[in-house]
Order: C-alpha cells, then structure tokens, then sequence
C-alpha cells in the first residue's frame, strides 16, 4: 500500500469514536519506535514533520524513511506537514510525496488566515493532498485569566463553522486549552469541554476535528529524566483521560511530539549515567527507540482507542 491521506482514516474514527496518533517524526529511530508500536497494536497512523525537522533532517529524508516505513509495516500511514507556516512550504511539501499539509494561519486573523488557507487547499486539492487548518491560538487555560481572554485566544465555535464552509478545508486544529511542550498547566490541567460541544453542534457532522498539544507528560519519564542529570521541575501534561473524553467526542486526530522527545531523553540520559564507558550510538538509541515504542503503544491501546483499526 502507498502512503495514504487521512479521509478514510477520519471517516472511520468518527464514526466508531476513536482517535488516530499523530506522531512528530525527526529522525529514523524515531520514526520506527512508532511504527513498531503501531505494527504490534494494528493501529494506522500519521507520520507528521515539522519544518523544524524538514530542516534538520534535510527535505526528502523524512519521506524516504516514512515510505520504508510503509513498505515494512503494510499500515495505513499517512504523511503529514506539522505547522507549515505559508503557501511555499505546503506546496513543496505537496510536490515532495506528503499525502497531507497543515497550514497554520493562526497566527493571522480570520480574513487573512482564510485567504491563506484556501490558496493551499486549491493547490493541495489539485494535487489529492489533503489539508488540515489552525483557528484559535494554543494557550494553556491557566493563562486565560477570565472568560473573556479565553474567547479571544480560544476557537470561537461560530468562525469554525464559517472558516470550514469557507476555506473547504479538510480538518480543523482548535485552541480548547492544549498547549505546545511540556509545561502545559501551572496549576489545575482543565480544557474547556463545552466549547468542544458547541463546535461539534456547529460543523458538519463528522466533520474531523484535531487537538495538538496532547501530550500527557507522563511523570515517571519526567522523574527519569531528572533522576539522571535532567532539569525539568514542574512539567505537567494534558490527562490521558481528557484525550480519551475528546475522541469520543469528535476529535479524530491528536497531536503528540513532547511524549516521545521526554521517552527518548530519559532513556538516553540512563544509558550515559549506568554506563559512562559506553560510546557506540546504537547503545543508547537503540533503548530509545525501544522506549518510544512503550510510549505509543500506551497512546494507541489505551488512550486513542485505534488499536485493531487498521
Ligand atoms: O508543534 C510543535 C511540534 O512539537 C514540533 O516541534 O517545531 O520543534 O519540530 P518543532
Ligand atoms: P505536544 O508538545 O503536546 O507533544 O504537541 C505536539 C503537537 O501539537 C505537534 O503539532
Ligand atoms: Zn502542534
């Protein structure tokens, strides 16, 4: 099977409710730590790049990888744009073998961030690629001081329902109170569920959904970190519950880098302190590789739900 879009894998989440893992991908052990998980859960998956890691893997490798990945695993893989911030990078991606673009407008404001996006959705539609947009800024509730700031930063439900008949885009990314990296909340985690409902009850029905910043930061990794020379007081994630709650409500698509990043330290952090002498890579990247596939396969089986969905 060729690398796939996401329609069929978002039609079939919806509908059974359940969410499908998009995994950030920077390098090989990365990529098969997540394919191994997925391979033994029977799970399809998304395999997303972000510029950042286009950049420093050098464009045509990460797609190289994913496609191996494809062709070794026979999953359902689709492969992803992580926050291409304009018209150019969508399009190369595009022209590169991605099967899907994100274009992040939301930096932008209604009107400019439509025209954006819908210049990329003409392109990418012409080509069978599909689109996922951004509306809403990704902020921790904790910052949101009151309701008001809260409408300001997060999705309002009536602009979601505008900005998909609008653009035509594919999948929506929306602000409800994740945020990017591993400190999420400073005090209480809280995501704000009845905004979610009334987005659900504006768009389409089955319209697919998706949440990024859904790490969970698990605390056992956060203390290994720490227990082998790490600094990272106070790190704290989005509940495996909430995500569980937000697939079962629409969300077909959630985000997940930071969890693999904290698998993938923590792990290589204990290898350099138990065995300073060691100096051959595959020592401790092999470990990590073996430590992220814990990780998704946590997420896929017991958190999104995807496991047999293949
Ligand atoms: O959304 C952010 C992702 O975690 C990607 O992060 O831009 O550092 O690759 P990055
Ligand atoms: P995390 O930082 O919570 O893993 O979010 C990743 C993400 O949203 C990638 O787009
Ligand atoms: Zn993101």
């Amino acid at each position: 099977m060729p690398i796939v879009g996401t329609k069929e894998m978002f039609a079939r989440a919806n509908k059974e409710g359940y969410a499908v893992g998009a995994f950030n991908v920077n390098d090989m052990e990365i990529v098969q730590g997540i394919v191994d998980a997925a391979k033994e859960e029977k799970a399809p998956l998304i395999l997303q790049v972000s510029s950042g890691a286009r950049k420093y893997a050098r464009p045509g490798y990460l797609v190289h990888l994913v496609k191996a990945a494809e062709e070794d695993s026979g999953l359902p893989i689709a492969l992803h744009l992580d926050h291409g911030d304009d018209f150019e990078i969508c399009k190369s991606c595009v022209d590169g073998g991605f099967t899907s673009v994100m274009i992040d407008g939301s930096k932008y404001d209604f009107e400019e961030n439509i025209k954006l996006t819908k210049q990329v959705v003409e392109y990418a539609h012409s080509k069978g690629v599909v689109v996922e947009a951004e509306l809403g800024k990704l902020a921790g509730i904790e910052d949101a001081v009151n309701v008001s700031e809260a409408d300001a930063k997060f999705t309002n439900p009536e602009q979601a329902a505008e900005f998909i008949k609008r653009t035509g885009v594919d999948s929506l990314a929306i602000a409800i109170g994740t945020s990017h990296g591993a400190y999420k909340f400073k005090g209480e985690a809280k995501l704000d569920f009845a905004r979610l409902e009334q987005i659900m009850k504006l768009i389409p029905a089955g319209y697919p959904l998706v949440l990024h910043g859904a790490s969970s930061v698990p605390q056992e990794l956060v203390e290994k970190c720490n227990q082998y020379g790490g600094k990272m007081p106070g790190a704290k994630g989005v509940p495996e519950d909430f995500l569980r709650k937000a697939a079962g409500m629409g969300v077909a698509k959630i985000n997940i880098d930071s969890d693999l990043r904290l698998a993938m330290t923590a792990s290589i952090r204990e290898v350099f302190a138990k065995t300073p002498e060691e100096f051959d890579p595959r020592k401790y990247l092999g470990p990590a590789r073996d430590a992220i596939k814990a990780v998704v396969k946590n997420k896929l089986k017991n958190v999104l739900g995807c496991s047999g969905k293949a």
